[in-house]
């Protein structure tokens, strides 16, 4: 299968990290390549270090952007990036980039059980290591798989859709993908499958609980910032509010200075904001994208400086 991924905010992301031809960079998150191979093209004795948690990317990342000497690989998770660069004797960066989320070739890869489309194994796992989706609705309470369901999907229906799993676990157990997305259909509303697939929010919570998404992603950015050297540049694009909402909060929280009141006369807290923002509010696709590129409607690029 031909591993495709389209990017999201390809223009803006490179021309917002500034890429110097002798400076190092990380692409904590490499997938097909095209972020990489755009900053490989940049640099003439600088280095890149392009990480990804997926086996099968780093296989293709490989073939794809062997012909750089100036890149190298590592198949890992982002939150472990200063290992990852440790072992590359990389000590700072003059630019990371995370493009957080699934990348289009694991979507349409039905093996990789991640799409409501198509019939496969109910996987999900980009690592292909470690708990299933599987393993998780065929052992959680009803109680703990209406949370996730809640909290990564915002789902309204979590606790009909929940307790139909456990319903129909009970006469056999859910190993594909299509059999979930029955029981999600059969478990809302009819009024519910007018609003896009009833199954999406249902697929997007067990993909983000089943990879630990969230608190990776909180991690990933503190490795990053950690490695970033003075005037290095942190990108960020996410896919949903719930990745942008803790990007946008740990941008501001590096970016905030004295906190002392008002009234104080000098200041006694001593902190200084060790990050600047590049765009306040974040950037978004813009109309043409969305057009061509359905899949960038939620997607919001986040870039600080490092100070
Ligand atoms: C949206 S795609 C990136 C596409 C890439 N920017 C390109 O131009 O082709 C996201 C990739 O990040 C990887 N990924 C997601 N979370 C990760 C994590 N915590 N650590 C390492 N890789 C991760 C996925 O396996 C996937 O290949
Ligand atoms: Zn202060």
């Amino acid at each position: 299968m031909e591993f495709s991924h389209r990017p999201v905010l390809f223009r803006e992301t490179i021309e917002s990290l500034a890429i110097r031809p002798d400076g190092i960079y990380i692409d904590g998150t490499a997938g097909g390549g095209g972020h990489s191979r755009a900053i490989a093209e940049k640099l003439t004795t600088g280095r890149l270090l392009a990480i990804d948690q997926d086996p099968d990317a780093i296989r293709v990342l490989k073939e794809r952007l062997g012909e750089y000497p100036c890149v190298r690989f590592a198949q890992r998770n982002f939150a472990e990036m200063g290992e990852a660069a440790a072992e590359q004797d990389i000590s700072g960066a003059d630019g990371i980039l995370l493009d957080i989320g699934v990348s289009s070739f694991q979507v349409d890869n039905p093996e990789r059980g991640f799409s409501f489309h198509h019939d496969a194994p109910l996987d999900m796992r980009m690592s292909k290591e470690g708990v299933s989706a599987r393993d998780l609705v065929n052992t959680m309470t009803w109680q703990e798989l209406a949370g996730i369901l809640s909290r990564y999907g915002e789902e309204k229906y979590a606790k009909s859709i929940a307790q139909g799993i456990v319903r129909a676990r009970e006469k056999a157990p859910v190993e594909t993908t299509l059999q979930l997305a029955e029981i999600v259909k059969a478990s809302v509303p009819a009024k519910a499958c007018r609003e896009g697939h009833p199954a999406r929010k249902t697929f997007q919570a067990l993909r983000i609980q089943v990879n630990g998404e969230l608190d990776r992603l909180s991690e990933g950015l503190d490795a990053a910032f950690s490695l970033l050297k003075p005037g290095g540049r942190l990108a960020v694009i996410t896919f949903h509010s719930l990745e942008d909402r803790i990007v946008k909060r740990r941008m501001a929280d590096w970016c905030t200075g004295c906190i002392c009141p008002p009234d104080f006369p000098v200041c006694v807290c001593g902190r200084k904001p060790q990050a600047e923002l590049l765009y306040r509010k974040g950037v978004a696709p813009s109309e043409r994208e969305v057009e061509e590129n359905p899949r960038s409607r939620s997607a919001r690029l986040r870039v600080c400086v490092k100070l």
